[in-house]
């Protein structure tokens, strides 16, 4: 996962998929990290959503069974000043206890 405002589209090189939020579900379905991030509302205003969810993907495409641990250390680059961070983790280990990553 790489921060849109300041990786310009020309730094992304040939066979290089972009996925944008957008993206991740499949029309009207959402992708199970998008899922599980409303389950257990873990969104708040809103703000660093977009962030976060893909982080997660992200990391959980590299990690299947993280720790809690891994998951703190994993967002700990992405900020939410709601404070929602419990419900972004628990929704981040439904997502790891469902296998749906
Ligand atoms: Fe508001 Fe995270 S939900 S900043």
């Amino acid at each position: 996962a790489v921060r849109a405002c300041v990786h310009p589209l020309s730094k992304v090189g040939p066979g290089q998929r972009v996925v944008t939020i957008e993206g991740l579900g499949r029309g009207q379905r959402l992708h199970p990290v998008q899922r599980a991030f409303v389950e257990e509302q873990a969104v708040q205003c809103g703000y660093c959503t977009n962030g976060m969810i893909m982080e997660s993907v992200a990391f959980l495409a590299g990690n299947k069974n993280p720790s809690e641990a891994d998951i703190r250390k994993a967002l700990a680059n992405n900020l939410c000043r709601c404070g929602a961070y419990s419900n972004i983790r628990d929704a981040i280990e439904d997502v790891v206890l469902g296998g749906e990553q």
